[in-house]
């Protein structure tokens, strides 16, 4: 449904490089990769154009900003919020900027109250919140007027539609959770490229060989037919899982297998993704970027839970297709024009920003555009 947004914004990216690239320059890519993610999800989340990558300065920006630059006092209740929650209680504590939240609340509370008043319908996200907010269930959802009152209780909710609170928090962890994840995403394949030409060389050929079956349009389905750059992306999302880390809370107690260690009921457990990513047990020579360790019959030999980059279980990230999409089509926009090369501010090896909260290159990552070479 939103896929046409997503073709629009990597249109917009390919022109915003277009001067850049032509001239050759060394460029910092991951804000431009963040306007062009803000761009995607304020579109398709939000219903509203911000215009990102056209003004670097665009209040949606400055706000998404905002949100992973946190101040001390922010990090400092973060921490807490993991591993002592019930202080952050005590003290009436929340682990968002209230400006932020309200930003959200009233940008969210216009956009509905407008599109309400003048009947605007689009297809994105936004109006399916609208549709619960209305009628408590979406168009295609089959017995979702079942529910009862009891269900919703203590989440703003009721079985007559959604709140305008509840709406809002939905759409703002939609925005939270969707840009910087695929943003630095497409910055770490894009770096990895630069690294590894050959690799780089191959997917190109991939994509125009794809682009031309299809007329020279980006499809949803030319873009499922680009199996290469489904490995690529897998293996950039195994070498730098923007979510380096998973919380859980044991349900039951749990006796950890092979040894004497019992898990209580309560405690809190934190999954170390990146350590099983970088496992040489799991993936040999885990340095080195390899796209083949995700050919079927790789990935058949490794055990399913040791590749987690969007979680697993009930709670895995409910993005995850979006996020693939929206990271794929910004990746052969990129790429069926532009070619990615490494420069003297390139930091290699790669430094990781010890302060941030999502996987980041400390200081930016800076690579050479080039106009696409014909063979
Ligand atoms: C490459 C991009 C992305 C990555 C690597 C990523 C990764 C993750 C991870 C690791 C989790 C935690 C899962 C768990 O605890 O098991 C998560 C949760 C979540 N993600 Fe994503 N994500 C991405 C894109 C997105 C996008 C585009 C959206 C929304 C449009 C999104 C929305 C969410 C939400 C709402 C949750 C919380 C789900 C829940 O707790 O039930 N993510 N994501």
């Amino acid at each position: 449904m939103m896929f046409q947004r997503l073709v629009e914004c990597g249109d917009e990216l390919k022109l915003c490089l277009e001067n850049i690239a032509g001239r050759g320059e060394v460029i910092e890519v991951k804000d431009i990769l963040a306007r062009f993610s803000t761009d995607v999800i304020s579109s398709c989340a939000f219903g509203i154009e911000c215009n990102c990558l056209k003004n670097e300065n665009a209040e949606f920006r400055q706000w998404g900003r905002k949100i992973f630059q946190p101040s001390i006092g922010q990090i400092i209740i973060g921490i807490l919020s993991n591993t002592a929650p019930v202080v952050l209680d005590k003290l009436k504590l929340s682990t968002l900027d209230s400006d932020v939240s309200k930003y959200f609340r009233k940008m969210v509370q216009e956009t509905v109250e407008y599109r309400e008043m003048n009947n605007v319908k689009r297809n994105d996200f936004m109006q399916l919140l609208i549709q619960l907010k209305q009628k408590g269930s979406l168009d295609s959802e089959q017995g979702a007027e079942d529910r009862s009152d009891e269900e919703f209780s203590g989440t703003g909710e009721t079985a007559d539609g959604l709140s305008m609170n509840s709406l809002a928090a939905q759409a703002f962890v939609f925005f939270f959770a969707g840009f910087e994840t695929s943003s630095t995403t497409m910055t770490f394949c894009l770096y990895e490229l630069s690294v590894n030409p050959d690799i780089q060389e191959r997917l190109r050929t991939e994509i125009n060989t794809v682009l031309e079956k299809h007329d020279g349009k980006l499809s949803y389905e030319a873009v499922q037919e680009m199996s290469y750059l489904d490995k690529v992306v897998s293996e950039t999302l195994r070498k730098y899982p923007p979510l380096s880390s998973l919380m859980r809370q044991c349900s039951k107690p749990y006796k950890i297998p092979e040894t004497d260690i019992v898990l209580d009921k309560g405690t809190r457990v934190v999954i170390p993704v990146i350590g099983l990513h970088l496992d040489p047990k799991f993936y040999p020579e885990p340095d080195r970027f390899d796209p083949e360790r995700f050919s079927e019959e790789e990935k058949q030999k490794r055990h399913h839970y040791v590749y987690l980059p969007f979680g697993e279980g009930p709670r895995i990230c409910i993005g995850m297709r979006f996020g693939l999409m929206q990271t794929k089509v910004g990746l052969v926009s990129l790429l069926s024009k532009y070619q990615f090369s490494v420069s003297k501010k390139t930091p290699v090896p790669l430094m990781f920003d010890a302060k941030s909260f999502i996987l980041a290159p400390a200081g930016g990552m800076w690579l050479q555009i080039e106009n696409r070479r014909m063979k």
